[in-house]
C-alpha cells in the first residue's frame, strides 16, 4: 500500500446518460507516481470514467478531487484551465487540430502556460523525437497516418509535465513494438516527473508496463491490483 495523498481521487463517481450508468458509484485514488492501466469491455464505462476524471464530463453523483480541489464543482472555465496545465489527456478518438502541423499541437499546452514559442517548439520538438515522429514536425495534423496522430497526441499530452497523465487508448492504432516504446517513454516521462499516469487499454502487453490495474464492467470497479 502506497502512502501519501491522491493527486486525482473519484469518490462515489457516478455519470449516466439516460437509462444508462455508463460509471456506477465508483471509488479510485491516484497517488504521484503511480501507473495504473483500466481495462474492460467495450463499452463499460472505461472513456466516461477518464472523461470524468479529467472534468471533461460532469458527474450526475459523487465527487472528483484533483490537487486538493472538487474538480467537479469548478465551472467548465476552470475545469478546463485545470486540466490545459496540470493534465495531460490523450483523447481515444483523437482531438488534435487537423490544421495545425504536427509541432504546433504539441506546443499548445505550453502555449496555454504563457510559454513563448522558440523555447515551447524547441520542447515539442524534444517530446515529438522521444516518440519518434520529429520527422512530421511541420507536416499539417490533418495529413498524417492515425498511429502518428496517436503519438503527437502522447507527446501533447506529456510536453508540460502535467501532475496526472490520462491516456484513452493511446496505442490502440500502434504496431505492438511501437506500443511499447510509446508506453516505455510514457512511464519514463511520469516516473521522472512524479505524475500519476493512467491509460486505458484491451492490450495485456501494455498493461503489464504499469503497476496497478483496475478492471471496469458495467460502469464498475469489477476488480482492483493495486501495488
Ligand atoms: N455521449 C454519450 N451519450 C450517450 N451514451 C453514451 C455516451 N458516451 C458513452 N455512452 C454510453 O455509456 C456506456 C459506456 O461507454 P464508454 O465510456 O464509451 O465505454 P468504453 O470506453 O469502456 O467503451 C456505453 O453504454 C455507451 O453507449
Ligand atoms: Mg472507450
Amino acid at each position: 500500500m502506497r502512502l501519501g495523498p491522491a493527486v486525482l481521487e473519484a469518490r462515489s463517481l457516478t455519470v449516466s446518460y439516460g437509462e444508462t450508468r455508463a460509471v456506477d458509484a465508483v471509488d479510485l485514488a491516484l497517488r504521484p507516481g503511480s501507473r495504473t492501466a483500466i481495462m474492460g469491455p467495450s463499452g463499460s464505462g472505461k472513456s466516461t470514467l477518464v472523461h470524468a476524471l479529467a472534468g471533461v464530463v460532469r458527474p450526475d453523483a459523487g465527487e472528483v478531487w484533483f490537487e486538493d480541489e472538487r474538480l467537479d464543482q469548478l465551472s467548465e472555465a476552470e475545469r478546463s484551465r485545470r486540466r490545459l496545465s496540470r493534465m495531460g489527456m490523450v483523447f481515444q478518438f483523437g482531438d488534435l487540430v487537423p490544421e495545425l502541423t504536427v509541432v504546433e499541437n504539441v506546443m499548445l499546452p505550453l502555449q496555454v502556460l504563457g510559454e513563448k514559442a522558440r523555447p515551447a517548439r524547441a520542447r515539442a520538438l524534444e517530446m515529438l523525437d522521444a516518440l519518434g515522429v520529429a520527422d512530421l514536425a511541420d507536416r499539417r495534423t490533418g495529413t498524417v497516418s492515425g498511429g502518428q496522430v496517436q503519438r503527437a497526441a502522447v507527446a501533447r499530452s506529456l510536453v508540460h509535465g502535467p501532475s496526472v497523465v490520462l491516456a484513452d487508448e493511446p496505442t490502440g492504432a500502434l504496431d505492438s513494438l511501437t506500443a511499447e516504446q510509446v508506453l516505455d517513454t510514457m512511464v519514463a516521462v511520469t516516473s521522472a516527473a512524479g505524475a500519476a499516469l493512467v491509460v486505458v487499454t484491451h492490450d495485456h502487453v501494455v498493461a503489464s508496463h504499469l503497476d496497478d490495474l483496475v478492471v471496469v464492467r458495467d460502469g464498475r470497479v469489477a476488480e482492483a491490483a493495486v501495488a
